[in-house]
């Protein structure tokens, strides 16, 4: 039997880990044979919430949950974690500006970033899901000097996941035949749900799909399927952005299949003209732990505007909270 690996989930008593943590512990995340601790963190007024979702854990009895422990402080909560899946933000409130969230969420990463850098596991790798999530993945990174900024990354797999399920359901391919579907840039309503690489059974994806509905439902729909979910919901998307966590942790930690492309916000390294110095969704492939970002793209000026219309949010959003990013950590970016 492996040795337990210690994960710290954030925001632990919230919505989306309310579905993920069972998943974890079921061994839907690192493989059925890996044991795990999970390390959950609640702000001080929702530990009571978070104690219950503990009790009910262990009343799943999960061979592979090894210890739970619960914690109101990031500092403690990340003590020695090998994965770090930071949920938990402010949500946003009427009357709240897009900036106002910046400036809050941005605060509680720039302290998660420096427990992270103080108190985990010197390899830990660090997923971002609370939003703005790709700059709060900057703020944290910039936060963390100990650490790569390789180590931190952000959520669009459930856009990629979005973008391949209304794919199939409109092709009537199964979602297994779908490949090279990419998300491009940040997590909101400018990402670039992109087609151009996509096969279906094999075969390039865009002859088979007329334009007019490719630019004026299809793209939108993606990019605006988390406002819509909202409005039927009256709450964000839970369940299926659990799932994709499940997703992106799995193929990071264990690697993606036999020529699979998956989408990653991770730094940019300048790849495909993008600055360097945001965190922004490339495709990627990984191996061994780590990502690789998939080069060669041959991009049209359709694709090529559409990657500088979300780099333009993301440099307008880190404008916004530059006071948050220590100059001394600037150059590894
Ligand atoms: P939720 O409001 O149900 O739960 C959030 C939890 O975080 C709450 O229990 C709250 O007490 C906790 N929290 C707040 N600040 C915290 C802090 N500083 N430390 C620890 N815990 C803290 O929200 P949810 O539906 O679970 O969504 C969580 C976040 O994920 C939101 O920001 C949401 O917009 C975002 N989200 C991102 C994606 C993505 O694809 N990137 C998808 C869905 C939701
Ligand atoms: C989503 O994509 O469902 C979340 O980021 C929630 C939101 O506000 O869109």
């Amino acid at each position: 039997m492996r040795r337990p690996i210690r994960i710290a989930v954030t925001g632990a008593a919230g919505s989306i880990a309310s579905h993920l943590v069972f998943k974890v512990a079921a061994g839907e995340m690192f493989g059925k044979d890996q044991p795990v601790i999970l390390q959950l963190i609640e702000i001080p007024q929702a530990m009571d919430a978070l104690l219950g979702l503990a009790m009910e854990l262990e009343d799943c009895a999960f061979p592979l949950l090894h210890t739970i422990t619960l914690h109101d402080n990031v500092e403690e909560g990340f003590n020695n974690v090998h994965y770090a899946l930071l949920i938990g933000a402010t949500p946003r409130r009427p009357g709240m500006e897009r900036k106002d969230l910046l400036q809050q969420n941005a605060a509680i990463f720039a302290r998660q970033g420096k427990a992270l850098n103080d108190y985990a596991n010197r390899d830990v790798k660090a997923l971002i899901v609370g939003n703005p999530a790709n700059t709060n993945a900057l703020v944290a990174a910039r936060n963390a000097p100990d650490l790569s900024p390789s180590q931190f990354t952000t959520l669009t797999r459930l856009d990629q996941n979005r973008a391949i399920g209304i794919l199939a359901n409109h092709t009537g391919v199964n979602p297994k035949d779908i490949d090279g579907v990419v998300i491009w840039g940040n997590h909101s309503t400018t990402q670039f749900p992109d087609l151009h690489q996509a096969t279906l059974y094999g075969n390039p994806a865009m002859p088979a799909i007329p334009m007019a509905w490719y630019t004026e439902t299809y793209i939108p729909a993606i990019q605006k399927r988390g406002g819509a979910i909202l409005e039927k919901r009256g709450v964000s998307s839970a369940p299926s952005a659990a799932q994709a966590i499940v997703d992106h942790m799995r193929d990071w930690a264990l690697g993606t299949g036999p020529g699979q492309i998956v989408s990653m916000g991770i730094a940019s390294d300048g790849s495909y003209g993008i600055a360097k110095g945001i965190y922004y969704s490339f495709p990627v492939r990984c191996n061994y732990g780590r990502y690789q970002i998939v080069q060669g793209f041959d991009l049209n000026e359709f694709q090529r505007e559409r990657l500088k219309f979300t780099e333009a949010e993301l440099l307008e959003e880190k404008a916004g909270i530059e006071h948050l990013l220590p100059k001394d950590t600037e150059a590894r970016h």
